[in-house]
């Protein structure tokens, strides 16, 4: 590997891409998969019938709308509901469709870092439920969440769908509720989606579809350190492979090196080997029980109000309050 000292870098990007390629074993973080084109292949992927995550958790929240929202608004005062990384909010939508029928008193603030993504949300739907209070937060989670809360009085219902969750590590999760905790107070809410363990097939298929997508997704971050950081990434070089470990819950992405090769990345001045075989981890996808759930929450400051799971138990839902 040749290295040249770089000390200073132009972005975050540039600077993980760097520590990530040259650390051994090499690893990038897979928050770098989403920029236009991996928005639209997860989209994709939560369209695949592998991928089970994503009806099972609108199985819960249709089937179990009335005493999710119950929860929300038990008193019948107002209150905000706060979404953490909103997407196309297709999941929302049952509860916000059903609160709304209900006639019944809040306001929708979807958080997003994409302003191009709040805004699609927004326009779909003010059109699909007209009425709808909708006030798009542009910005970083934690950021967004304590302007939020400077300015608003209401109590708090925090959404956090699609076991997002799971991408990070034990002590990155925990930080992150940790984190929401502290932004909320006694009678906020924090509702938040866990993909279960199950059987250990079923979740290799889910991140090993035979259309491709995941591969796409997965090799998708070397296309952007192409086109971003003049990378010349061969992605045919590389396949995807998924592992999962059924003991610790841990669904783990790498792209490996087929072939011993050369990449070199301008932007970073650095000219990166791989030996034949050698791996890049990209991904974890971490797969729960209750007894980690309730783990985690509790090194947060978080207790479990409720728990809501769908007809197969591959996945649930969980509604967290403040500790006193
Ligand atoms: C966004 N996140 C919860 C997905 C997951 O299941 O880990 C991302 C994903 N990676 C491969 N397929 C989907």
């Amino acid at each position: 590997m040749s290295k040249k000292t770089i000390t200073t870098f132009n972005s975050v990007f540039e600077q993980d891409v760097y520590q990530g390629l040259t650390d051994f074993p090499k690893h990038l973080s897979s928050k770098y998969f989403y920029d236009a084109r991996g928005d639209k292949l997860f989209q994709e992927i939560m369209k695949l019938p592998e991928y089970y995550l994503t009806n099972s958790e609108l199985e819960i929240l249709q089937a179990h709308k009335e005493a999710i929202t119950g929860h929300f608004s038990s008193a019948g005062e107002t209150f905000n509901l706060i979404e953490l990384g909103a997407g196309d909010g297709t999941k929302t939508r049952i509860l916000l469709k059903y609160l709304q029928e209900n006639k019944i008193s809040f306001q929708y603030l979807p958080i997003d870092i994409s302003a191009n993504v709040l805004e699609e949300l927004t326009t779909s739907l003010t059109s699909e439920l007209p009425g709808l209070a909708v006030r798009p937060v542009q910005g970083t989670y934690f950021e967004s969440l304590e302007e939020i809360c400077r300015l608003e009085q209401e109590r708090k219902v925090i959404l956090f769908l699609g076991s997002n969750i799971g991408n990070l590590l034990h002590p990155q999760a925990v930080n992150f509720l940790l984190q929401v905790q502290e932004v909320m107070s006694g009678n906020d809410l924090f509702l938040v989606g866990f993909d279960q363990k199950k059987d250990p097939q079923q979740i290799l298929d889910a991140y090993n579809d035979p259309t491709g997508v995941t591969e796409a997704f997965n090799k998708n971050i070397l296309t952007r350190i192409n086109r971003e950081l003049g990378g010349d990434f061969n992605v045919d070089n590389f396949r995807h492979w998924e592992v999962y470990d059924p003991e610790t819950g841990t669904a783990k992405s790498y792209l490996v090196s087929k072939q011993a090769q050369e990449v070199n990345i301008s932007d970073l001045n650095l000219k990166v080997n791989f030996k034949a075989w050698e791996t890049i981890h990209t991904e974890i996808s971490q797969k729960y029980d209750d007894e980690i759930v309730a783990w985690l929450a509790g090194k947060a400051g978080l207790g479990i109000v409720d728990v809501f799971s769908d007809s197969k138990e591959l996945f649930k839902n969980y509604i967290f309050k403040k500790l006193p």
